[in-house]
């Protein structure tokens, strides 16, 4: 009896021990929460996506299925980050959606999402095919840069030709200057390099005049085209920016110097932010490339449900078993 007694002690104090070390699950039957981690929640075009995916998630509650979301920003900071995944896995977040800072460097946050067994949704910023296939829980959900590209190329080479006066100094060439995104940014390098050659293919002659790195952001890029102006006084034609924060951005430089109507170039973003997209409709932007933001957040909340309660991963078309990529398309009015 007494022997019984020792062992059934040890049991329940094992078991006690074992639940006050092991995490939280508050993601009892019918309830998930979804941590999402954003690298930067100051850029605009990923606090819409971040709002769409709020509305989306929302819209996968169904009875007996409520949906909590938890938001963390890591303002630029990869530590920031992985500490910041780190304390939604212990709030009991089932699954994450994670938007990498430094998209070369995810593995510690694999790592604490395998050792939990936390499914994990990468969006925006890709991570490397190598650390794709590190766990079998891994998603992405993304776009084609190469394709935003060319439809900016595409819509700018129309653009010109359209227009008898986009070669403002006559000299049979289109003088362009390019404002990008990040270092080492998918949706950078590539837009350029894609947008360029699809004017190329229409066969627009183009001289580059130069470039400047401004982050995505509208005050960088403000200040990167106050110096190209300085540089090239009225030679600019053609304003290719990788999104349209930096377009924006580029047209305030112009407006702070007062050069209006003929005196300015043809200026091209991509994602359709709201401001992109009023800009658009008002004539200072030329052409913008629709980042579809609500797909994106569809594809996002379906995965995340499907990847916690085990229904639904049948319906959604990946490639490549993991990847999701949702079109882009012109905007022109
Ligand atoms: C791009 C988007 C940019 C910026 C960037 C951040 O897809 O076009 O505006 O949000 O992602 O990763
Ligand atoms: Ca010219």
């Amino acid at each position: 009896m007494k022997r019984y007694l020792i062992f059934g002690l040890a049991v329940l104090l094992g078991v006690q021990c074992f639940c006050a070390c092991g995490r939280q699950r508050p993601d009892k039957p019918g309830r998930i929460q979804v941590g999402v981690a954003c690298y930067d929640q100051s850029d605009t075009f990923l606090s819409e996506l971040i709002g769409c995916l709020r509305e989306e998630l929302a819209a996968q509650e169904r009875d007996g299925l409520e949906i909590a979301v938890t938001v963390r920003d890591a303002a630029g900071s990869q530590r920031t980050q992985d500490d910041q995944v780190m304390e939604l896995i212990e709030m009991g977040c089932g699954v994450l959606c994670v938007n990498l800072v430094d998209r070369a460097d995810p593995s510690e946050i694999i790592d604490l999402a395998r050792e939990n067994d936390v499914p994990l949704i990468f969006f925006n910023r890709e991570p490397v095919a190598e650390d794709m296939m590190q766990w079998d829980r891994l998603y992405y959900v993304g776009a084609y840069a190469q394709q935003s590209g060319t439809m900016q190329g595409e819509l700018a080479a129309d653009a010109i030709l359209e227009d008898g006066q986009a070669d403002r100094n006559k000299d049979g060439k289109i003088q362009y200057v390019v404002i990008e995104g990040e270092a080492g940014h998918q949706d950078a390098i590539i837009r350029t390099e894609s947008a360029v050659d699809a004017l190329k293919k229409r066969g627009i002659q183009l001289e580059k005049l130069g470039s400047g790195m401004a982050n995505w952001d509208r005050a960088q890029a403000q200040n990167r085209m106050q110096q190209m102006i300085g540089q090239y006084p009225n030679q600019i034609e053609l304003v290719l920016a990788n999104n349209d924060a930096m377009a924006l951005g580029a047209m305030d430089a112009y407006a702070k110097l007062n050069h209006t109507g003929s005196a300015l170039p043809l200026f091209f973003g991509i994602d359709g932010t709201e401001v992109g997209l009023e800009a658009v409709v008002d004539g200072r932007l030329a052409g913008t490339v629709y980042n579809d933001k609500e797909g994106q957040a569809r594809a996002m909340a379906q995965i995340a449900v499907a990847a916690v309660t085990g229904q639904g991963m049948d319906q959604i078309s990946f490639e490549k078993d993991r990847y999701v990529y949702l079109p882009y398309r012109k905007i022109t009015e």
